[in-house]
C-alpha cells in the first residue's frame, strides 16, 4: 500500500506512470468504473474549490463515492486526535484525502492509516496540483523538458515544483524576494535529487533574470491559506514580482503561463496575462480532475 504525501516519495518512473494513467483516463470516451463501490473521505481543514470538486466528481465518475468532512463539523474540530480519526476512518473508507496545515500532521495521519492517504495540500507541499500542472505542460508544450520559471513566494507550490523538477530532471528557476525563499531543507533535498536526475535548479532574487527565455512561467498567491498575518508588509516586499506583460515579454515568444488558482489579479499576476492564457489556465484547472483520477487509480492498484 502507498500514500501520496509528497513527490519526494516517488521515483521518476512512478510519477510518469501516474501522469500517463491520468492522460489515458482523460482521453477515454467511456470511463471505466475503476473504483466501483469505493468511498473516498475528504478532510478539509482549509478552504477549497478545485480540490473538493475534482475529487468528488472524479470519484463519482470512477464508480465510487466521496464524503466531504470539514474539520468544523467533525470531532477533529473539537480536538479529537488525528491518530484516532485516521484509525476510525481506515475501518470505514477505502481511500482518504486530507488538506491540512503542517506536513507533520499529514504524516501522523498517514502513519496511523491503513488505507492510502493523499495530500490535498499542506503548508509544505501541494503535490496533486503538480500532477495537473505537468499534464498541462505536456499538452501545451509537447517538449517534456522545458525551462520553467516560478516567480513568487517560496511556499507549498514552489516546494512542489522543486520536487517535480528534481525528480524528472528539467530546468527550474525559482525567483523569490529576500526573506521569502524556499525552505532550506527542501532545497537541500531537491539539490540532492537533482544530482541524480540531471535537473538544473537555480535561485534568484530578480524575477527578470529567472524568466529570461523560459518556456513556462508560473506563480502562486503571495498570501497562502493560514498565512494572512503580515499581509500588508508582504505585498510591499513582493513589489516587482507581478507576472505581467512586461515580465512575459522576457520569456520565450511561445512561452505559456500556468497558475494553480485561485489568482489574485493585480498582485502575483495581471488581469491581462490571466486572460491571455485563459485556455492554458483552465485546462490546468480541468486537469485537476483527470490528474487526481490517475492518482487514485494508481494508489488502488498498489493495494493489490
Ligand atoms: N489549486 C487549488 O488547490 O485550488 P483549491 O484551493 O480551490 O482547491
Ligand atoms: N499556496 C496556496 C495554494 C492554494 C491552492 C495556499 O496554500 O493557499
Amino acid at each position: 500500500m502507498r500514500h501520496f504525501l509528497t513527490l519526494k516519495d516517488f521515483t521518476k518512473k512512478e510519477i510518469l506512470e501516474i501522469v500517463n494513467l491520468a492522460l489515458k483516463i482523460k482521453n477515454k470516451k467511456k470511463q471505466k468504473k475503476y473504483l466501483k463501490n469505493q468511498t473516498l473521505g475528504m478532510i478539509f481543514e482549509k478552504s477549497s474549490t478545485r480540490t473538493r470538486v475534482s475529487f468528488e466528481a472524479g470519484m463519482f465518475q470512477l464508480g465510487g463515492h466521496a464524503l466531504f468532512l470539514s474539520s468544523d463539523n467533525t470531532q477533529l474540530g473539537r480536538g479529537e486526535p488525528i491518530k484516532d480519526t485516521a484509525r476510525v476512518l481506515s475501518r470505514m473508507l477505502d481511500i482518504i484525502m486530507i488538506r491540512t496545515f503542517s506536513q507533520e500532521r499529514l504524516e501522523e495521519f498517514a502513519q496511523y492509516s491503513t488505507i492510502p492517504v493523499i495530500n490535498g495540500l499542506t503548508d509544505g507541499y501541494h503535490p496533486i496540483q503538480l500532477i495537473a500542472d505537468y499534464m498541462t505542460m505536456i499538452e501545451h508544450k509537447k517538449d517534456k523538458n522545458p525551462v520553467v520559471a516560478y516567480v513568487g513566494d517560496g511556499n507549498n507550490m514552489a516546494h512542489s515544483w522543486l520536487m517535480l523538477a528534481s525528480k524528472l530532471g528539467f530546468e527550474l528557476r525559482v525567483a523569490s524576494p529576500v526573506g521569502y525563499e524556499c525552505d532550506g531543507h527542501m532545497i537541500d533535498n531537491a539539490m540532492k535529487q537533482a544530482k541524480i536526475s540531471g535537473a538544473k535548479i537555480t535561485f534568484f532574487h530578480d524575477p527578470k533574470e529567472a524568466v529570461k527565455d523560459a518556456d513556462v512561467i508560473t506563480t502562486d498567491t503571495w498570501i497562502s491559506m493560514g498565512q494572512e498575518e503580515g499581509k500588508a508588509k508582504k505585498i510591499k516586499d513582493f513589489k516587482g514580482f507581478i507576472v505581467d506583460s512586461e515580465m512575459m515579454k522576457l520569456a520565450k515568444k511561445d512561452a505559456i503561463f500556468l497558475h494553480c488558482l485561485p489568482a489574485y489579479r493585480g498582485y502575483e499576476v495581471s488581469e491581462e496575462i490571466l486572460e491571455k492564457f485563459e485556455k492554458v489556465i483552465f485546462d490546468e484547472a480541468e486537469n485537476r480532475l483527470h490528474g487526481q483520477k490517475g492518482i487514485m487509480v494508481w494508489l488502488n492498484k498498489q493495494k493489490k
